[in-house]
Order: structure tokens, then C-alpha cells, then sequence
């Protein structure tokens, strides 16, 4: 069995996510190929049995990238099972709508849909949570992926459920697709910028420049906030969206990692939901996931 997953990964979360499911299918024998959608849209089908595409979720919806990487792949001879994995800052059962649009454009040249799955990952805009947080979602992610990939390798087919009118909900919400036009023109970068051009680099749809000692950014940001949240000194703006700025990756070993004050209560029902529910799964197939790990 092969299984091919292109993941699309603004600030690392998704991807790390993606790589430790191709991780978990390839101890079940499964051959993996990963492909960033960083890299475009060449990719080999030949003997593929499976195709994931792994994206974080952006105002309950799949990013433009992912959309428009969807729309140009080819239609499939034979029909292919899809898996969809996503990641989100929040657990809230609205994120379940940000892939109707994707599904639809994938059923089309037929990709069908088996299997899905949702992972809490700390917030790369919004809010910060705090590193003990993130090391809380991640140990639960890493742990649940293997039995995932179990179930999906055994056959089973796991979706997820939606709102009545999602495919209306999720595109009121496809604020990203336009909102990156105007308000990625409004990036600006401070006086504590040292020109290393990291962002420049690093950007997924090269909308950073560097000209005459200046920096510019275009029209086609994705907001997937790679520049911000990576700047090493934390000198870029974010136009509208400033005050929902994250800087700096999480550290995901930290247990002990201090409470965020400012947030404490926020989704707590839901987080306290999704925490429960996994880590009651992990408790009772500890025995399997040490197996197949
Ligand atoms: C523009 C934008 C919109 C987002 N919208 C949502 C959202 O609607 N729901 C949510 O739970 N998280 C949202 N997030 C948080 C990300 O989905 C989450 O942090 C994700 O794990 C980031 O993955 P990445 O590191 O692979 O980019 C948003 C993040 C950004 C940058």
C-alpha cells in the first residue's frame, strides 16, 4: 500500500503533525512519500492508493494554497481513497466545516473521502498558549495519530461531523482568501528588524521582498503568519490582525511551562472535552499504541 501526503504548514504544527502520521503509516508497512505544497503541484501518482492533504485550519477553512493545489491536480483514472488531517488552535466542532470546499473539488477528480481527522495544536495567531499547553496537545496528538493510522490502514472509515449549511458557514467565514490581499499590503516591518530576510526566504508565495535597504509585501499573503511568527526579532506587523500576533516557536518539551493568565477560560469546555475524550482513548489502548508505535 502507498500513501502519498501533500501538507500545506504555515508555522510548523501541521507539519509536524503530517510527518509523524507518515511516520506511524510506515510502521504499519504502508510506503509514505510526503510532499510540501510549498513545492507546487508536481506530484507522482503512479501506485498511489491513498492521498492525505494535512492543512491548519484558517477561519474555518482550508487555506487559498491548499484550495488552489486541490484544483490542479488531475483526475484520477480509478477512484482514490482520500484522508483528510487538520490541525487548529481551538477544538470547537465548527473547525469540522474547513474542508467541504476541498472535499468537493477532490471528489471531483475522484479523490473519496474515507477518513478524517482533526488535532488540537497550540495557536499560531490569536493568542499564545502556554508551552505547557502545547506539550499537553502534542503528547495527546502523538499518541493518537498511531491509533488513527491503525484504524485507517485496518479499513475503517472515520469522519467527521458537520453543521447543517456548512459549505454556506464555511465560505461567510473564507475571510483569509481576500482578507491576505488587503491586509497582507499592510505588513510593515520595525526599527528592530537586522535585514537577515528570513521572511523574505521563507514566504510560501514569495509576497516578501527586499529592495534599495526596503522591505515590500504584495498582494498574495496568505496569512499564514510563517514571517511573523519565525522573525527572530519579532519586527513585523501584521497589519489589522497586530494584537492577535504569536512570536516565537513553542517548545513542546515544557510540562511545566507557566498557565497563560489572559486566556485561561477561553474554549476551557471545549479543550477540557477534547483532553478528556483522547486521553481516555490512549489510557485504553495503551498496550496497542505501544505495539504499533
Ligand atoms: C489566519 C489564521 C486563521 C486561523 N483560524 C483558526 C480557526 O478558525 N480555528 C482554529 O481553531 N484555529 C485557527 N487558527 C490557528 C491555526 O489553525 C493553528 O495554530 C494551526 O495549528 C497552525 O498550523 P501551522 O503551524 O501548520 O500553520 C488560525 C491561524 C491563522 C494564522
Amino acid at each position: 500500500m502507498k500513501a502519498l501526503i501533500c501538507y500545506f504548514s504555515g508555522t510548523g504544527n501541521t507539519k509536524k503533525v503530517a510527518t509523524c502520521f507518515g511516520e506511524a503509516l510506515k510502521n504499519l508497512k504502508v510506503d509514505v512519500v510526503l510532499h510540501n505544497i510549498d513545492d507546487g503541484c508536481n506530484v507522482d501518482f503512479s501506485d498511489v492508493d491513498m492521498l492525505g492533504v494535512a492543512y491548519p485550519i484558517h477561519a474555518f477553512n482550508a487555506p487559498s494554497i491548499v484550495i488552489d493545489f486541490a484544483k490542479k491536480l488531475k483526475k484520477q483514472e480509478r477512484e482514490t481513497r482520500l484522508f483528510i488531517i487538520k490541525t487548529s488552535g481551538e477544538p470547537l466542532a465548527l473547525n469540522n466545516i474547513s474542508s467541504c470546499k476541498l472535499k468537493s473539488i477532490l471528489k471531483k477528480r475522484n479523490f473519496v473521502l474515507t477518513n478524517e481527522y482533526h488535532y488540537v495544536m497550540p495557536y499560531n495567531m490569536i493568542f499564545r498558549h502556554s508551552d505547557s499547553m502545547a506539550y499537553r496537545m502534542w503528547k495527546v496528538a502523538s499518541q493518537i495519530i498511531p491509533l488513527d493510522c491503525k484504524d485507517m490502514v485496518d479499513g475503517k472509515s472515520v469522519k467527521l461531523r458537520y453543521f447543517p449549511f456548512s459549505r454556506v458557514l464555511a465560505g461567510m467565514f473564507r475571510i483569509e482568501h481576500w482578507g491576505g490581499r488587503f491586509n497582507g499590503k499592510k505588513y510593515k516591518v520595525n526599527e528592530n528588524c537586522v535585514h537577515c530576510q528570513m521572511c523574505v526566504k521563507r514566504c510560501p508565495t514569495h509576497n516578501i521582498t527586499f529592495e534599495n535597504g526596503e522591505f515590500h509585501f504584495g498582494k498574495n499573503c496568505l496569512m499564514c503568519v510563517r514571517c511573523s511568527f519565525n522573525c527572530p526579532k519579532n519586527a513585523i506587523k501584521i497589519g489589522w490582525f497586530d494584537k492577535w500576533k504569536v512570536n516565537g516557536a513553542y517548545n513542546f518539551n515544557n510540562p511545566d511551562g507557566t498557565e497563560q493568565k489572559t486566556h485561561k477560560n477561553y474554549c476551557k469546555h471545549s479543550y477540557n472535552k477534547y483532553f478528556a475524550k483522547n486521553e481516555k482513548r490512549i489510557e485504553a489502548f495503551k498496550d496497542k499504541i505501544d505495539a504499533i508505535s
